[in-house]
């Protein structure tokens, strides 16, 4: 796993941004694996702006979200499909965009037809992820099997407590979601993992001691030969001198 410690939120997502561009330019036909939360939306303002001001072409690009929340309608406010259409896809124009259907009426088909797709169209280029404070790697929570593909998972309490944030109440937040298993995600090409922020470090720290287990799914990442982790300040929690950067 290759660590590169940046100053802060912003640095994080220019560098995350500027290895996506190369890919995209090197490779006008890539497939994107994209992310949700607060960790990737710089990343997409980024990606935004450079679409905007510099012409860089998505009309080839494939993308492939991680998860989406089971129950809850695709229009709805919280839905990985509004956050995706908000925060990216009504900004840029991609040649196709797949996000798996939580409101499937049979959920095991959908990860299954979701893995078939990842495998007809993918896998991946670059797969962007961020990290939960326990650990997960999209929803994939800790216990999660680090063989599985696409499926659906039950939402670790300490998710739901960290999503409440986005919902009237503790309550509200779903309980399941589909999602890329970490198998499907270990299939990239290349992994570009992002943390940012005090409330990452211990999941930094725990990540950094190179223990794979499965009570911690991004410790699976060090079964894959092409992982960069792009970290700042605050979540690597040392006192690092980025200032040559
Ligand atoms: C969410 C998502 C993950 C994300 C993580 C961290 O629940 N399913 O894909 O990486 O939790 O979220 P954030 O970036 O907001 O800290």
């Amino acid at each position: 796993m290759e660590v590169i410690v940046v100053k802060n939120y912003e640095e994080m997502s220019r560098k995350a941004a500027s290895i996506i561009e190369e890919k995209v330019n090197a490779d006008p036909e890539c497939v994107l694996g994209l992310a949700t939360g607060g960790t990737p939306l710089g990343t997409y303002e980024q990606l935004i702006e450079g679409h905007r001001s510099r012409g860089i072409d998505y009309s080839g690009v494939t993308t492939f979200n991680l998860d989406e929340y089971v129950g809850l309608p695709r229009d709805h406010s919280q839905s990985y499909h509004t956050f995706m259409q908000e925060q990216l896809f009504s900004h840029i124009p991609f040649l196709n965009t797949y996000i798996p259907n939580g409101e499937a009426e049979d959920l095991d088909k959908e990860c299954r037809e979701y893995e078939a797709l990842l495998d007809k169209e993918g896998p991946a280029n670059i797969q962007l992820l961020g990290i939960g404070s326990n650990g997960h790697i999209g929803f994939n929570e800790p216990g999660a099997s680090f063989e599985a593909g696409t499926h659906v998972e039950e939402l670790d309490q300490v998710t739901r407590e960290a999503n409440a944030r986005f919902f009237p109440s503790l309550e509200a937040v779903p309980t399941e979601a589909v999602t890329m298993g970490i198998a499907s995600i270990l299939k990239s090409e290349e992994i570009l993992l992002l943390a940012s922020g005090a409330n990452k470090q211990e999941a930094i720290r725990r990540l950094l001691k190179g223990e794979m287990e499965e009570m911690f799914p991004a410790s699976a990442l060090y079964n894959h030969k092409h992982v960069t982790l792009i970290v700042d300040e605050e979540a690597y929690g040392k006192d690092v001198d980025t200032s040559a950067e």
